[in-house]
């Protein structure tokens, strides 16, 4: 009998990086080792290719008169790079101070897993469960689920649910159980700035153009104010304001004061919108953040050189009731009013996202709880989460159903970052949390 964490390794030892099409075969590979081990709980699985990477679905026999619930999760996972500062492989799983470290093993194999193991062992035990269940296991999430949407489409009525569960959030703090009921939305592009046909020399030509590095820098700079606050014309206009009661709760949630975020990140202080808490900031207010600068010379010593061209990637993060196409709209009327003369501006739309938000109190979210104190002997904290997981929208407009996001990361799990890592004993509550959960929504 393989063990829980032997399934688990073997789990990450796929190298699932979705972005990365030398990884392609190794995606699919993946999507197959979790079809043989749905079967081999008993469920009947399969795998949908799509134009990019297979969707995995398994379901129990459903039976008439039951509810219908489904799990979601994504086996792809983000790129290794810088390689050079893992303290272990990256698809060498291994286990040190009570973690599992290896890319994947946080978000969203771990949490993934717990899932389809909590449910599998039950029905590998009883024979049965106690609801309709449908895993839906994607290999795009990092890349902005780009087949996912048109997959909904196409197979709404087998999909068609009372209520979504998916683990891909984080716990505030070690042993706190959490849910989220919100998620921020998201859109992206990538901004080209193109100046002298050729890079030119800076002596005979500096002082007679624009320099295309220096204009992405005052568009950069046109971003905010001082504060930090966005500038873009009409930004904050469908933002929804934060109500009374999620601020005077948000106030009592552990592992989210200042000291929290700056241990936490290493900065020298934080920086923001003025009038809210770092929880609000990150959970609650829209961003504009550089992802990503290039332009001129890199290399050793220095060149004089005017670069023929300069960029810059730009994300958006969207909270309740922005569009992502409004926003982006926006932005490139912005970027295109902001850019200085003697240089050309492309702005090419990325992939974008919509934020989330359902009501904690509602009889699902109250099971969610319930099975959440089950698991980790103590009262859930509700928050929102500053990250993206699109499709949780678009299972609402498609599916027509609401989902319940049970976090089980920490907020040092490094996700997309060198040494990602996830306890074993979060991976331990998440089996319990799985069982007790379908319990709770077979009544909800
Ligand atoms: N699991 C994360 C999202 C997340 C993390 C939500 C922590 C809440 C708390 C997910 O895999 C992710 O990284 N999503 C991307 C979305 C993007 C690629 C469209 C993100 O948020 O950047
Ligand atoms: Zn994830």
């Amino acid at each position: 009998m393989t063990s829980d964490l032997e399934r688990l390794f073997e789990f990450l030892r796929f190298p699932s990086v979705s972005t990365d099409s030398t990884c392609s075969g190794d995606v699919r590979a993946c999507a197959e080792w979790l079809v043989t081990t749905a079967e081999g709980f008993g469920f009947d699985a399969a795998l949908h290719d799509t134009p990019g990477h297979p969707v995995v679905i398994a379901r129990n026999a459903h039976r008439a008169g039951r509810r219908h619930v489904l799990i979601y999760g994504h086996y792809d996972v983000q790129p290794v790079d810088p390689l050079g500062l893992w303290d272990s492989p990256p698809f060498e799983p291994e286990i040190r101070d009570g973690r599992v470290w290896a890319r994947g093993c946080a978000d969203n194999k771990g949490q993934m897993l717990a899932h389809l193991l909590g449910a599998g062992k039950l029905l590998a035990e009883t024979g049965d469960l106690p609801v309709n269940l449908t895993f839906l296991f994607e290999g795009e999430e990092e890349i902005g689920s780009p087949n996912l949407a048109p997959f909904l489409e196409a197979h709404r009525d087998e999909l068609a649910c009372d209520v979504i569960a998916v683990s891909d959030t984080g716990m505030v703090a070690p042993g706190v159980p959490t849910m989220d009921y919100g998620l921020r939305g998201i859109t992206c592009c990538e901004v080209i700035l193109r100046g002298p046909e050729r890079d030119l020399h800076s002596g005979l030509f500096g002082g007679a153009v624009m320099n295309p590095a220096t204009a992405v820098g005052r568009l950069i700079a046109s971003l905010h104010d001082a504060d930090g606050r966005v500038q873009v014309p009409g930004f904050y206009d469908e933002v929804r304001e934060l109500e009374v009661w999620e601020r005077e709760m948000w106030a009592q949630v552990p592992g989210v004061t200042v000291e929290d975020f700056q241990s936490l990140t290493g900065v020298p202080g934080l920086f923001g919108e003025q009038g809210f808490s770092p929880a609000e900031q990150t959970w609650a207010r829209p961003t504009a953040e550089v992802n990503g600068v290039g332009g001129g010379y890199q290399g050793e010593g220095s060149k004089t050189v005017i670069p023929a061209e300069a960029m810059v990637k730009l994300s958006f993060r969207l909270v309740p009731d922005q569009d992502p196409k409004d926003i982006m709209a926006k932005v490139k009327a912005h970027l295109e009013a902001s850019c200085p003369p003697g240089v050309r501006i492309e702005v090419v739309p990325g992939h974008d996202g919509k934020p989330y938000l359902m009501d904690p109190h509602s009889g699902d979210g109250k099971a969610a709880q319930e099975a959440l104190r089950t698991a980790f002997g103590r009262d859930a904290v509700l928050i929102r989460s500053g990250g993206s997981i699109p499709i949780v929208q678009d299972f609402r407009e498609i599916l027509g159903a609401d989902t319940l996001l049970l976090g089980l990361a920490l907020s040092d799990a490094q996700v997309h970052s060198p040494n990602e890592n996830f306890p074993v004993e979060n991976f331990e509550a998440g089996i319990r949390l799985n069982r007790a959960l379908l319990e709770k929504l077979a009544e909800a």
